[in-house]
């Protein structure tokens, strides 16, 4: 597989136009949107979910390509004074599961925030959610405790 890693922008209107597609599509299933964010309500917003994340500074997203066809996102969330990074909404077009594409930008994500001094990084995870769970375990990120909402948090130093 060809997958390159891009910065995408929900400031810029053309990109916020197809992430709007992609998503969208993606989240029909209740079940998915569960899984990426507990917080979020089915049937999928859009504006609320770019209200609630992305109208913050220090989120980027990255989306992984294939043939310019967008087949997996990531955020991220770095708060400077702290060092820190967090990550969270992974998704993997299901058609594309279990080639690396999750894995690939985990690390892209992990580049991004090591060049721009992060140096611990955090995640959440369902946890019910065995398949994330393994792969985030795979990429060295080790059990730091239980969020609020009852998800387990996971983290790694960069
Ligand atoms: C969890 C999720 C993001 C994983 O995405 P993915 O792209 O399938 O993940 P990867 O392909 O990078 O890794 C999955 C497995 O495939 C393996 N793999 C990687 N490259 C591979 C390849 N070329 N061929 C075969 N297997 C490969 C990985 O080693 C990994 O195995 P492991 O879990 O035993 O470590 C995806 O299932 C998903 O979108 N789920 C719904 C949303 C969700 O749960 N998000 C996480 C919220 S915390």
């Amino acid at each position: 597989m060809q997958t390159t890693i891009q910065t995408i922008s929900y400031e810029r209107p053309e990109e916020k136009r197809i992430l709007k597609a992609c998503l969208s599509t993606w989240f029909q299933n209740p079940k998915d949107l569960n899984l990426t964010d507990p917080n979020m309500k089915y049937p999928f917003r859009f504006e609320t979910w770019v209200k609630r994340t992305y109208s913050k500074q220090d989120v980027t997203s990255f989306v992984a390509k294939e043939n310019d066809w967008i087949i997996g996102y990531i955020g991220i969330f770095i708060v400077q004074t702290k060092m820190a990074g967090h990550l969270f909404h992974l998704f993997t077009d299901p058609e594309f599961r279990n080639k690396g594409v999750a894995s690939s930008l985990i690390k892209h994500a992990e580049s991004f925030a090591s060049e721009g001094g992060v140096i611990n990084m955090s995640l959440n995870v369902a946890k019910k959610n065995d398949r994330a769970i393994r792969l985030y375990s795979h990429l060295g990120y080790e059990p730091a405790g239980t969020a609020s909402s009852g998800s387990f948090i996971y983290s790694k130093r960069l």
